[in-house]
């Protein structure tokens, strides 16, 4: 059994993030959120891994490498342009050959991981394999009409009428059927091969498609609101560790990791919070569900329940609460005549200011 992640795409939601990295590469409790994919994939005891990737291909390929980090054997397969999840499989064909696969879209997030979804399918290999879970606006992703039996009968993706609020969770598991699905398409409305699509043919030509409806399972990280929840998850299960510089006149309050080589000094900090190595965090206080990523600065500051990526500073602000905010990125008070704010934002930022 192989895998294919896919790891191209644009990213529209994460901007201005995504202007300069892969929306997959940002990074929860300071790891990428790919990694958490990858790492799923190995621990199903699945080893040959193919990853979709676009323009962001020399990033994605500069993290993962050949994969043997993670234990994996990863063969790249380039995507000229997003055209579709469909279109993904069809230029992995080659790839893949015969073999039963589970596809990973690389910016979901599976809590729990993935093994016994890829036991299940070993075991019973019906054409296709799908998740589902109950969402509050299912206008926003594959919807699944199920029939009184549970049994999927209607696929739509992005309905403006959803025909039920269960929505196609981003991991599916297939035989070589699939081929011949996502050959016979033609792209949708929104000019994309969807694999919602290639799934409904599978259902109308008399194939056996299996859905499960989970609970609690699962986020799509494509917004910046998903992405603080799961970096909110994800420090829920940090232990306290301290392996960097804390002096005595800091509080550290809970489960908190401060990496080696990260300093702190006159700071509160309540966990859980990751403090990655080589950031400074100075008479600060950091508040739950922060990670802090390498090499920032913290100085003079209050923040809370955010995302820092590397090398951001935050100077004499007080206080910064569920934020994103990327890397080299400098934040800090304007002076006091004129009371004025000013801004240099990259392309698609957005801002909310408190006065
Ligand atoms: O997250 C679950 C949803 O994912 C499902 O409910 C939908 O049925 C499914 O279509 C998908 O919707 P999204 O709009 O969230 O897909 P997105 O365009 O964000 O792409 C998902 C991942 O796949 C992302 O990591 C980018 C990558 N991708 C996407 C496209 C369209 C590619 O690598 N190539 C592509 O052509």
């Amino acid at each position: 059994m192989k895998a294919l992640v896919l790891a191209g795409g644009s990213g529209t939601r994460l901007r201005p993030i995504t202007h300069t990295s892969a929306k997959q590469l940002v990074p929860v409790a300071n790891k990428p959120v790919l990694f958490y994919g990858l790492e799923a994939i190995a621990a199903a005891g699945i080893r040959e891994v193919g990853i979709i990737v676009g323009d962001t291909h020399r990033e994605i390929e500069a993290a993962v490498g050949d994969g043997s980090a993670f234990g994996l054997s990863v063969t790249y397969l380039r995507q000229d342009a997003p055209l579709g999840l469909a279109h993904a499989v069809l230029i992995a064909r080659e790839y893949l050959g015969d073999d039963d696969f589970v596809m990973y879209l690389g910016d979901n997030f599976i809590v729990g991981g993935i093994e016994p979804l890829v036991r299940r399918f070993r075991a019973d290999r019906p054409a296709a394999q799908i998740m589902l879970t109950r969402v509050g606006d299912p206008r926003q992703f594959g919807v699944a009409e199920l029939d009184g039996t549970g049994r999927v009968v209607g696929l739509e993706e992005k309905p403006r009428e959803p025909k039920s609020d269960l929505a196609l969770v981003g991991v599916y598991l297939f035989t070589a059927a699939v081929h011949e699905a996502v050959a016979a398409l033609k792209p949708s409305w929104r000019g994309e091969l969807e694999i919602t699509d290639a799934i409904q043919w599978l259902i109308d030509a008399g194939r056996r498609v299996e859905s499960t409806v989970v609970s609690g399972y699962w986020k799509d990280t494509g917004n910046v609101a998903d992405m603080l929840e799961v970096n909110r998850l994800l420090l829920e299960t940090v232990e306290q560790r301290l392996d960097g510089e804390v002096d005595p006149g800091s509080e550290i309050i809970g489960r908190v990791v401060v990496e080696a080589g990260a300093r702190v000094t006159g700071s509160r900090i309540v966990g859980p919070v990751v403090v990655g190595a080589g950031a400074q965090v100075r008479d600060s206080y950091v508040g739950p569900f922060t990670s802090i990523a390498e090499d920032c600065q913290v100085v003079d500051s209050e923040i809370e329940y955010s995302i820092l990526l590397r090398r951001a500073s935050i100077h004499g602000v007080r206080r910064i609460e569920a934020s994103l905010i990327g890397h080299d990125v400098e934040v800090t008070p304007a002076p006091n005549t004129p009371r004025a704010h000013r801004l240099v934002l990259g392309d698609h930022s957005k801002v909310q200011i408190s006065s």
